[in-house]
């Protein structure tokens, strides 16, 4: 695999093993030297255009388990303030020694246009472009709904009939659409719950069912909710009359988790905004994955970036 750029183009067979590989190396994690050789003398870039906490630093912690030297650029206080374009960056880094670039941008299709144009030799990871996709997110996520339902037999299985609820700002969620697509090629059913105007156009012709009434929803009992967080900072106009409406009528109040089974699992990708779109009883109770998908954040980008960097038929 030379690149990491959607969950949408990867078949079954492919999505499998690098849920596969990220097995192998979330093993590695339970020894007392966590390090491996893997990608001695190689080079990763991580090429922020935009802030991140886990993404960013979990993608710094995978290189080095992995014995990468690592780079990590923020565009903050880079010459992209100056008006570099991607390009010369790209480059830029590329001249400096760069095997791969692990980049988040805030347009859609950034890391695709870095892989594609011909510009670098370097294999590119995507870690979240605009409202597009968030790969390593939702391999990640499915690695941990995985583990959840199948435990230590979870080598070589899919999430077939696993039912899930993915809710929120689905319109602006770029972890959202990764997640439709690697969940429904792993055979889940997924539900999108949310107000209407946080709907985006053309769901119709996506792989899942829809509601704009999340009691309704969570009274099917699904297997996994999966808590979007609000993305006010891609908002230019109001979708909800008001803070306190959206959580009443979308959060994952106390109330709400109470009603679960106690078999249904709660994820959220972070960064929470507890209180409003999930409550702490819920973020912190057993049923949570939240830290489990942090730490299975470093199995999973461990996976990508050796798949990546070593070129490893997929
Ligand atoms: C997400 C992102 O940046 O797309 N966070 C993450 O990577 N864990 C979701 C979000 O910001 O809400």
């Amino acid at each position: 695999m030379k690149h990491l750029l959607s969950t949408k183009d990867l078949s079954r067979d492919q999505a499998i093993h690098i849920l596969d590989v990220t097995e192998d190396m979330a093993a590695t994690q339970q020894r007392e030297v966590k390090k491996l050789p893997t990608l001695r003398g190689k080079t990763v870039v991580n090429l922020f255009f935009e802030d991140s906490t886990r993404t960013r630093i979990s993608f710094e912690a995978a290189a080095k388990r992995l014995s990468a030297d690592v780079i990590s650029f923020a565009a903050k206080g880079s010459s992209v303030s100056k008006g570099e374009s991607l390009q010369d960056t790209a480059q830029t880094l590329e001249a400096i020694g760069a095997d791969v670039i692990v980049v988040r941008h805030p347009v859609s299709g950034a890391p695709e246009l870095l892989a594609r144009s011909g510009w670098i030799d370097a294999s590119v990871l995507n870690a979240g472009d605009g409202t597009h996709e968030h790969p390593t997110q939702a391999l990640l996520d499915a690695f941990t709904l995985r583990r959840r339902i199948h435990g230590d037999a979870s080598r070589g299985k899919g999430l077939d009939g696993v039912r899930v609820l993915v809710v929120g700002d689905i319109l602006h969620s770029r972890v959202a659409r990764s997640n439709v697509w690697l969940l429904s090629t792993l055979g889940a059913e997924v539900t999108l719950v949310g107000p209407p105007t946080l709907m985006p156009f053309g769901i119709d012709a996506w792989p899942v069912d829809t509601s704009f009434d999340l009691d309704d929803a969570l009274a099917s009992k699904p297997d996994a909710v999966m808590m979007l967080r609000v993305q006010s900072e891609r908002m230019n106009a109001a979708y909800f009359p008001s803070a306190r409406e959206y959580s009443t009528l979308w959060g994952l109040s106390a109330a709400r988790f109470g009603a679960l089974p106690e078999t249904t699992v709660v994820m959220h990708p972070g960064p929470m905004n507890r209180g409003f779109e999930i409550a702490s009883v819920a973020a912190d109770s057993p049923q949570s994955t939240v830290l489990e998908q942090v730490s299975a954040g470093v199995s999973t980008r461990m996976a990508a970036l050796y798949l990546t960097a070593t070129g490893a038929d997929l």
